[in-house]
Order: structure tokens, then C-alpha cells, then sequence
């Protein structure tokens, strides 16, 4: 019997189970009702009395390592079981990709920086939390210039001198303090305001501001750029006009209008019976805004232009309501499956 015992010990010592099959073989020779173990345990009984303390012995230790290798064994699959058995069928199809879109802004967006990139504009970009002197004070904004108030800014509550930008015009600054001209950029970005959330205004918007420094740079120049800008952007009948304006960074400023190309002029709605619709401030740079940037007014000259993009998205795409562009619903986008641009 000890040697029944022994071989049978070596045997499920050498025993493997890799597979489902070779597990349900080791059940059978060793661990089932019927098996090899409970056999010896039956004909334990007629064991002669003094070999029975180590007969006892050597079965308790088949019996022990017949169960413990059962056990981690079945361990094993169980744990292949759940990482195998959750992809499930992998032939079957998978669930389908919630499909977006371009978002409307972006398009409008794209569409604007590629048309000034024809004509050599690069993009350049600066932070949305600005400091005072960016934003303001090197724009030409004195300490207490009511200008400041035009635009309701929300300040760093822990120190003010930091500010969300209220204007893509800070990234003028950042750009001049760095390059020496010829300086031809474009900075497209988002802006804050401290205004009411309505249909037709929120507290985020976003601009796309422009600037051109060298030699010689005339109004005429800006307005050869400027109309060349609304031609493509609306067609090739498109018409601007420059009306009279102010703005603290430049000298002489202009708000530009474009025909409005739903009744071609005519007066409608949308142009609320003007013919015209407003698209965008601009002017030359103010002297003080170059040399605050370490640029020097006599020898260079320049024009700028900002203009909003939110609400010739919603011109361009029919959008009624600004804040469909942040809610973030995805039947918004699923409307513009057809990129553009
Ligand atoms: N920063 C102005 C605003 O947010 C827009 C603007 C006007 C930008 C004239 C310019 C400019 O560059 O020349 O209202």
C-alpha cells in the first residue's frame, strides 16, 4: 500500500493541467467520489495496525496535495474564464461610434485662417489668462480710461493684475515684444466678457485678430486686405464700407461692414433693414502700441483687425441660439458631418 501511495504522489506531482480536459482527467483519477484516493481510503481499513500511523500519514499528504493542486488549478481557469469570456464573440459586429462633426466655430474658423494664409499671415497664439499689461496697459488703455469698462472683464479674484483676456488684441502684444517686423499674424482664440448669457451673447465668444507691421504699411493697405478678406469669405460680390470708430490701440480705428449677403443690400432681418452687417473693428496701430513693444513708430507702421467668429457662425450655419455652440450636444455636430474646412 505505501508504495501504491508513493508512486501515486509522484504521479500527481508530475501531473499537467494546461487544458479543460486535463483538468477533468485529474478529477477523475484523484479527487472524485469514484477516484483513486477514495479506493485507498476504503481498503485504509484493512490496513495491519502497525503500519496504519504511516499509511494514515502518507494518504492525508496524497489526499493534501491532490486538492491543493486541484484547487490553484481551478484558480487558474477561473481567472482565463473572465478575461477570455468578456470580449465575448469577437466576430460579432461592434457597437457603432456616436458620429460628430466639425463644430460650426471651427469651420468658420478654418475658413478664416485660411483665406489670410494666402495672402502670408501665419497663426500665432497667447495664453487666455493674461496679465493687465497685456490686455490692456500696452494696448494704449491708461489706468482709469473709461475703455477699460467697455469691455466687463473677470479678474483673478487672488491677484488682479491677472485677468481672463477680453481680446485675442493681448496676443498683439505678446507677438510684437518677440518678432521684429515685418510681423503678418493671425491669432484666433477664445475671449471672456463678464455679460449676461443670452441667445445672442454669452461670456465666452471667440475673435480672430490680425496684424500687419512694416515699412510703409498704409490704410489703404488695410483696406485692400480687407475687402480681398470679404470676397472670399462671402463672394465675389461682396462689398465693405469703413465707418469712423474708436479703440484705444489704434490710430485712426474704423468698425467694417459687409453687404449683407441674404438680401444682397436690399435690407432684411438679418441686417435689420440696413443693407449692412458688421463684421469687424480694425485701424492702424496706435504709435504708443509700438513703442510700448520696443518698436519704433518712426521707421515702422502698421494696421489690425479683430473680429468675432461666433456670431458669423451662426450667420454661416443658420445657428439661432449662441449657446448651442458650447452645450456640447451632439446633435449640433451630427449636422455638420460634411466638413468644410
Ligand atoms: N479688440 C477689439 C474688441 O474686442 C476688436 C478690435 C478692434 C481689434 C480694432 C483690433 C482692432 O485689432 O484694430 O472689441
Amino acid at each position: 500500500m505505501q508504495e501504491i501511495i508513493h508512486s501515486l504522489i509522484q504521479e500527481l506531482t508530475q501531473f499537467q493541467i494546461n487544458t479543460q480536459g486535463e483538468l477533468d482527467a485529474f478529477k477523475t483519477r484523484f479527487t472524485n467520489k469514484k477516484a483513486v484516493i477514495n479506493d485507498l481510503f476504503e481498503s485504509f481499513k484493512s490496513v495491519p495496525k502497525e503500519e496504519k500511523r504511516v499509511v494514515g500519514q502518507m494518504l492525508n499528504e496524497l489526499k493534501t496535495k491532490a486538492y491543493e493542486k486541484l484547487e490553484a488549478a481551478q484558480e487558474i481557469f477561473e481567472k482565463e474564464k473572465i478575461t477570455f469570456q468578456i470580449p465575448h464573440d469577437l466576430t460579432l459586429p461592434g457597437d457603432a461610434f456616436v458620429q460628430g462633426g466639425r463644430h460650426p466655430l471651427a469651420m468658420v474658423m478654418n475658413k478664416l485662417i485660411h483665406i489670410f494664409e494666402q495672402i502670408g499671415f501665419e497663426v500665432a497664439s497667447g495664453p487666455e489668462i493674461e496679465d493687465d499689461w497685456h490686455n490692456f496697459s500696452a494696448l494704449n488703455f491708461r489706468e482709469n480710461h473709461p475703455a477699460r469698462d467697455m469691455q466687463d472683464t473677470f479678474f483673478v479674484s487672488l491677484n488682479p493684475d491677472y485677468l481672463l483676456r477680453t481680446h485675442t488684441s493681448s496676443v498683439q502684444i505678446r507677438v510684437m515684444e518677440t518678432q521684429k517686423p515685418p510681423i503678418r499674424i493671425l491669432a484666433p482664440g477664445r475671449v471672456y466678457r463678464n455679460e449676461a448669457v443670452s441667445a445672442r451673447s454669452h461670456c465666452f465668444f471667440h475673435q480672430l485678430e490680425g496684424l500687419y507691421i512694416d515699412r510703409n504699411v498704409s490704410f489703404a493697405d488695410m483696406q485692400q486686405t480687407l475687402l480681398y478678406f470679404a470676397k472670399s469669405m462671402f463672394g465675389e460680390n461682396a462689398k465693405i464700407r469703413l465707418r469712423p470708430s474708436y479703440f484705444p490701440f489704434t490710430e485712426i480705428s474704423a468698425e467694417m461692414d459687409v453687404s449683407c449677403q441674404i438680401c444682397e443690400g436690399e435690407g432684411c432681418g438679418v441686417c435689420k433693414h440696413t443693407g449692412w452687417l458688421e463684421i469687424m473693428g480694425c485701424g492702424m496701430v496706435d504709435p504708443n502700441v509700438l513703442e510700448n513693444c520696443g518698436i519704433d513708430p518712426d521707421i515702422y507702421s502698421g494696421y489690425a483687425f479683430g473680429m468675432g467668429i461666433d456670431r458669423l457662425a451662426m450667420m454661416t450655419y443658420k445657428v439661432p441660439d449662441l449657446r448651442m455652440f458650447s452645450q456640447n450636444d451632439i446633435r449640433l455636430l451630427r449636422q455638420f458631418e460634411k466638413i468644410e474646412f
